[in-house]
């Protein structure tokens, strides 16, 4: 595997891998891979000739007040997985690459990107939409992975990709992945090795308590009293605070108090020992 930080070797790279119309799929990552990560690589390879990793942990999706200087930074180490799962080349600029002085661009999609995460974190979607549209163009895949396990960010980012035609002809196709997860059932994120001991253990409630909601809302239960049990599940079980607990309609994700017909998901976030943690489940 290669592995590369100038955007002009990245691109004759490419050139060579698409050949004779070899097809790409990228997976976009900022790096501290796990199981989760890996097993998009894997998907890319199923369906494209070759996998594309990108490591890059972009600052602009970063509050002020946020993590971005503690982020886990692992590059050899990263390169070493990647390659042992068939990745054919690795994008790994650095921040002067990828925001040269000047650097004057945002890309900001309105709805989908304002509520949940959104309202939580001012400026973090466009930060990822900004990125995303640039690893976009600078690999121009023909489809790209993302994990379910950010819902709102794969919802974000394929409304991007249509309203601003970068499916065609870029990328074909944006593919969510099922989320990876512990045997315990908490979903693999990189913050996970944030938490204590302690903390991890207590973490394991969150997709218990999730599942304990989606079971009284698929039972015909009252929706507000399911999230209000949710909430006071992880209280109780040692997290701080919940951030957010909600049913949302799992397109446009706005959301509803009752189920509709239509896909439905419920989306948590949640803050355990200074860790915020973001979960989501389909419901109905
Ligand atoms: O999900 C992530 O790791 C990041 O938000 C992404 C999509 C790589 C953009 O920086």
């Amino acid at each position: 595997m290669q592995t590369t930080s100038s955007l002009a070797t990245l691109r004759q790279s490419l050139a060579k891998l698409r050949g004779e119309g070899a097809t790409i799929g990228l997976v976009p990552t900022m790096g501290a891979l796990h199981e989760g990560h890996l097993t998009l690589v894997r998907r890319a390879r199923e369906v494209c000739d070759h996998a594309v990793a990108s490591i890059f942990v972009n600052p602009t999706q970063f509050g002020p007040n946020e993590d971005l200087d503690a982020y886990p930074r692992q590059l050899e180490q990263d390169a070493a997985m990647l390659e042992a799962q068939g990745c054919a080349l690795l994008w790994a600029p650095d921040v002067a690459a990828m925001y040269p002085n000047g650097f004057a661009t945002n890309v900001s999609v309105k709805g989908v990107s304002e509520g949940f995460c959104g309202a939580d974190r001012p400026g973090h979607f466009d930060g990822v939409a900004t990125v995303v549209c640039k690893l976009f163009n600078q690999v121009q895949p023909d489809r790209a992975f993302f994990g379910e396990k950010d819902f709102q960010q794969l919802a974000v980012i394929r409304t991007m990709a249509r309203d601003l035609d970068l499916t065609h002809p870029h990328v074909h196709e944006i593919i969510g992945v099922p989320t990876v997860r512990e045997a315990d059932g908490l979903a693999m994120s990189s913050r996970n090795r944030y938490l204590s001991p302690e903390d991890r253990a207590a973490a394991a409630t969150l997709p218990k308590a999730m599942d304990a909601a989606i079971a009284t809302i698929e039972g015909g239960g009252n929706v507000g009293a399911a999230l209000a049990r949710l909430q006071s599940d992880l209280l109780e079980a040692g997290f701080a605070s919940v951030d957010y607990a909600a049913l949302a309609d799992a397109t446009s994700l706005a959301a509803i108090d009752a189920l509709t017909g239509a896909s439905a998901r419920l989306l948590v976030a949640a803050r355990i020992g200074g860790t915020r943690l973001i979960d989501n489940k389909a419901v109905g």
